[in-house]
């Protein structure tokens, strides 16, 4: 008997001194290992219990609630390893995967529309706004949409290799459209009557590349064509897109030009937003916008010319209407006061940051 309950004690003591090794090291590998030994089927009070049977009925109940008593103390100090090494286990987790709010990060700036494109966005909303839809065409253009459709003659200077950029093969009679007003031939050749169009986009010229010129550019052509449609509806309309653009304030005025397929041609000007024409007639106080002519150039513009209309195959007996195109980089100058046009190209953030919000 007292062989067996020495026997206990020793698996007992054998076990409390592991299980501290454990909680030591705070492993879960030591922890299954040590459970295993002291408390698995081969551990050393386990192995006792089997062999219980060959006991006399009296010594094996003592004996069997001895064992009982020391797995017991050992299932209970296991428990404390275990909910030891656990916590430790937790705190680590914790700690891997703590965020750090103080750390610093890289930001990335929210991107915006290039302020022309943003520009071009307003000034087509002017026109939904009035029901007129949005048209488009290609920027590489057939030569004719470009310039036989809307009345240029052959020998038409603008059609010259120095202001326009022809496609290769030459015989293919392909350019890189010089203005918007192809689009006026487009949809008067796909669209039925009546037609309230604007066709914003990219048009190119052999220019120089400076302040006030480049290559390419942007313009918002506009075509109405409707019964009984005049020079009276055409300033109204530009009126509006004027006022919608620069103000209530803003100034107008129709200046008698030419172009192929308008008759009459105007120019539209702008009143210096500068001098208010001020500028003019004195030489003391000159304006740089407006050169001291008190009046800025901001599109071409007229009545549609019959024959551009008779090209398409409308009666112009019964159909008329107007037309314009505004330099859309020119409104982007005057709205936000840019003196350099290659700034819109040039893809430098600390002007781009300038006119953030301002062009929307
Ligand atoms: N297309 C002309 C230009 O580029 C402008 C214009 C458009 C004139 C529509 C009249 C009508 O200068």
């Amino acid at each position: 008997m007292v062989d067996v309950n020495e026997q206990i004690d020793g698996a007992v003591a054998q076990a409390t001194k592991d299980f501290a090794l454990v909680a030591e090291q705070s492993s879960r590998e030591a922890l299954v290992r040590a459970r295993n030994c002291h408390l698995g089927k081969e551990a050393p009070l386990r192995l006792m219990q089997r062999t219980l049977g060959s006991l006399a009925p009296d010594e094996r109940k003592a004996t069997g609630s001895a064992i009982q008593a020391g797995l017991k103390v050992i299932e209970a100090q296991y428990a404390q390893v275990e909910a030891a090494v656990e916590a430790v286990e937790l705190a680590g987790q914790l700690a891997r995967e703590t965020v750090d709010v103080t750390t610093d990060v890289t930001l990335h700036p929210r991107g915006a529309l290039h302020p022309i494109t943003a520009l071009i966005n307003r000034m087509c909303d002017v026109f939904v706004a009035m029901g007129w839809q949005i048209a488009e065409g290609p920027e590489a253009e057939a030569e004719w949409l470009n310039f036989d459709a809307l009345n240029f003659t052959p020998d038409h200077p603008a059609r010259f290799l120095s202001d326009t950029l022809f496609l290769d093969p030459p015989e293919a009679h392909r350019i890189l459209r010089t203005h918007t007003s192809p689009v006026q031939a487009r949809t008067l050749l796909t669209h039925d009557l009546p037609v309230y169009v604007v066709a914003p986009g990219k048009v190119y010229r052999a220019d120089e590349y400076d302040a006030t010129h480049l290559p390419v550019f942007h313009q918002i052509e506009g075509l109405a064509v409707d019964k009984g449609l005049g020079m009276a509806d055409l300033k109204g309309t530009l009126d509006h897109l004027a006022k919608a653009m620069f103000g209530d304030e803003v100034v107008t005025r129709l200046r008698p030009h030419y172009f192929p397929f308008t008759e009459p041609s105007a120019e539209v000007d702008l009143r210096c937003f500068v001098c208010h024409g001020a500028s003019v007639g004195d030489p003391a106080h000159p304006c740089r916008t407006c050169k001291s002519e008190g009046w800025i150039e901001w599109g071409g513009c007229g009545v549609v010319n019959p024959r551009v209309l008779q090209a398409a195959g409308i009666d112009t007996e019964v159909y008329s209407g107007f037309a314009f195109g505004m330099g859309v980089d020119r409104t982007v100058m005057f709205r936000n006061n840019a003196s350099d046009l290659r700034d819109f190209v040039e893809g430098d953030i600390r002007f781009s940051r300038q006119l953030r919000g301002v062009a929307r």
